[in-house]
């Protein structure tokens, strides 16, 4: 063996023992990266944003996590802030959703956040075509893409078994919440997408405003469980 390759082969090692993604450094153990049913379902998300990658796989183990853990639940899942439907579409393959007897609603403005500038549409970052969402979700019947700005639009008279959030505007986010309180169900799960993330530090302490008994995730999610 040439020195080269003791030397790759002692790298590879050490730094596949590190998990470094997404603003997290760890040595904990990260076996799921590896598991087939998460590839396929992180590759489902990746299709959806048209293979822009944020490389957060740690997050999305999170979120299908969290949905699968809320499927012995009563109630249908929830998605405030979809985007191009990285998230969700990662969970409903995961989940397998067609052959699930819940419904998935999926809310967007499909126009960036209330108070957003013309320069954030036009970074690309937020979808705001909803027929591209809308397309992006056709295989499941029992999905529903729905355009309008939260929490207005969150869909009447139905109970939440498990609710992403993820809407990059904290007061937006906080009074969805709110209103979403009387439909959530005892034991569903809230998950935060940025409650802790860094550069987020004013939405930390928007959400901290409201006693609220918040995990946070060394991913920078929130995590609360009703
Ligand atoms: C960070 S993206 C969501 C990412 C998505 N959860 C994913 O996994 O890829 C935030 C989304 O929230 C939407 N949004 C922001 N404020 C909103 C509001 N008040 N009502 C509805 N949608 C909003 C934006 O249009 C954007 O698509």
């Amino acid at each position: 063996m040439t020195a080269t390759q003791v030397i790759q082969r002692i790298t590879s090692k050490f730094f596949k023992r590190f998990y470094n993604e997404d603003a997290l450094i760890t040595s904990h153990t990260h076996d799921f990266i590896y598991d087939p049913d998460f590839k396929l379902a992180y590759e489902r998300g990746l299709k959806a944003s048209g293979g822009m990658d944020l490389h957060n796989r740690w997050r999305i183990h999170v979120a299908l996590w969290a949905a699968k853990q809320c499927l012995r639940l009563d109630g249908d899942f929830l998605e405030c802030g979809v985007n191009y439907g990285m998230t969700s579409s990662a969970i409903m393959t995961y989940l397998d959703w067609k052959t699930i007897d819940k419904e998935f609603f999926l809310c967007d403005s499909f126009s960036g956040t209330k108070t957003g500038s013309k320069a954030q549409l036009d970074s690309g970052f937020f979808n705001c075509s909803y027929e591209r969402a809308r397309d992006n979700f056709a295989e499941w019947e029992n999905a529903h893409v729905i355009k309008g700005w939260l929490p207005e639009s969150l869909p009447p008279e139905r109970h939440f078994a498990f609710v992403h959030i993820d809407l990059n505007d904290a007061k937006s986010e906080v009074e969805t919440f709110k209103r979403l309180l009387p439909s959530l169900q005892r034991g569903a799960v809230v998950l935060l997408d940025d409650y802790a993330y860094t550069g987020f530090e004013s939405s930390y302490e928007e959400w901290n405003r409201h006693g609220l008994n918040i995990l946070a995730i060394p991913t920078g999610q929130g995590m609360i469980m009703v």
